[in-house]
């Protein structure tokens, strides 16, 4: 018998209930039981301030509220307003002029160049690669347009970047299709914290310069939604010189989101944004994002671009965001690095962690040990090899604390 009454299948396998929103649903209801101190709900993907409430630049809101009734109300164009476009290539490039041709298309946010770059890029029925820890999302978009995502082991037994395990999937996909899509998500990825450093890059350029022979093609999605969140600006964009001058038939696009940079989580703002030395590639790239763009969700929230081109119209507001970012950002470094400390120090095995907003920790039978914790009032979330902590959505006193719990409940 069908799990389906009336909808189809169609290649998916669609849960009951999403699993984060259902565990954080579960910490919900115990804090409406036992109150708010005597539960730790780390699986949500916000920050969340010491108080216990969502962070809000308000420097942002500022501007939104000064927002005239055209601005919220009237369409804007497939690819975004202009104004926006430019503001955002600024906001993902930072002080770097990049020298090969660039496009941006506004997404709502940046699950929208995710779909649109799987669309694009890859034919039906193409394996698209990204890491073994990755964003579960990513499968969820991958099979709705009738692709499937395949992974690679993201950490050696070391815990370096495996460039091995890397090679040889790519090597392996180039063989049996004529393009690929690549997700790679840094810095501070979802759900390890992990950033490429720069020698990873120049690594796993090396083997895409190598596997896109002349007739097929490589599409490299950076996904940068934490890049604003993992220290300085300048330095965690270090990588991003690297992408220009690529051979043509290797596409960088910038994945970046406005939700996170911007608090703007809700008015479902981001861009892709192309890095190529062919002019009627990045043509094309406009072209067929756009028609995909029209043909899914149309055209994005005018509001929240016009907010972003405003902020990146005047200096002194741009430095005021900037200031406030910074002051939430250190707050969250400091909390990463607590955990880090913590589970160092009673012996907790995480991965590697550099940064953002979520660590992971490797164990055998993660949903049983979620669950374990669940009755000390602890939430975090199961992956396949282990389980994922928001450092961004619990105080730095519980960071601490967590890795001996956690260390309890394995044992
Ligand atoms: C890895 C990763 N990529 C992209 C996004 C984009 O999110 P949004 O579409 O809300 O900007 C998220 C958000 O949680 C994420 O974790």
């Amino acid at each position: 018998m069908t799990e389906y009454i009336m909808a189809k299948q169609n290649g998916r396998n669609i849960p009951l209930e999403d699993k984060i929103f259902g565990i954080s649903r579960l910490a919900n209801e115990m804090i409406a039981q036992r109150g708010k101190d005597a539960v730790i709900n780390a699986t949500l993907g916000s920050l969340i301030g010491d108080d216990g409430k969502l962070v809000v630049l308000s420097s942002v809101v500022e501007v939104l509220k000064n927002l005239t009734p055209i601005d919220y109300a009237d369409y804007a164009p497939i690819g975004g307003i202009p104004e926006f476009k430019e503001a955002i290539k600024k906001a993902a490039f930072g002080n770097y002029e990049p020298k090969c041709f660039t496009e941006a298309i506004a997404t709502p946010g940046g699950t929208g160049g995710i779909r649109n770059t799987i669309a694009n890029y890859s034919n039906y029925g193409d394996s698209v690669l990204t890491s073994d820890w990755y964003w579960a999302p990513y499968n969820t978009i991958a099979s709705e347009i009738g692709r499937k995502l395949t992974t690679y082991t993201l950490f050696d037994h070391s815990g370096n970047f495996n460039i091995s395990s890397f090679r040889e999937k790519v090597e392996e996909l180039m063989e049996a299709q004529d393009s690929l899509v690549i997700l790679l998500n840094t810095p501070a990825h979802n759900p390890t914290g992990y950033s490429l450093t720069l020698d990873d890059w120049e690594l796993v350029l090396e083997v895409l310069k190598k596997a896109a022979v002349p007739g097929k093609s490589i599409s490299l999605f950076i996904d940068v939604a934490y890049m604003d969140f993992a220290g300085d600006g300048e330095e965690y964009r270090m990588f991003i010189p690297l992408l220009d001058g690529l051979q043509e038939n290797i596409l960088p696009v910038i994945g970046y989101s406005a939700s996170k940079t911007f608090t703007l989580y809700g008015m479902r703002c981001g861009a892709m944004i192309c890095m190529t030395p062919n002019a009627e590639i990045a043509e094309e790239f406009k072209r067929v994002n756009e028609y995909s763009s029209r043909g899914s969700w149309s055209n994005c929230t005018r509001a929240s671009q016009v907010v972003i081109a405003k902020i990146y119209a005047s200096e002194k507001l741009l430095d005021k965001v900037n200031k406030e970012r910074k002051s939430f950002r250190d707050m969250l470094v400091r909390r990463g690095k607590a955990f880090e400390k913590a589970a160092y120090e009673v012996g907790l095995e995480i991965v590697p962690f550099d940064a953002g907003f979520f660590a992971s920790v490797l164990c055998e039978n993660p949903d049983e040990v979620g669950k374990k914790l669940q009755e000390e009032g602890i939430f975090l979330v199961p992956l396949a090899k282990g389980l994922r902590i928001s450092v961004a959505s619990i105080k730095e006193d519980d960071c601490k604390m967590l890795p001996s719990k956690i260390i309890g409940a394995i044992k």
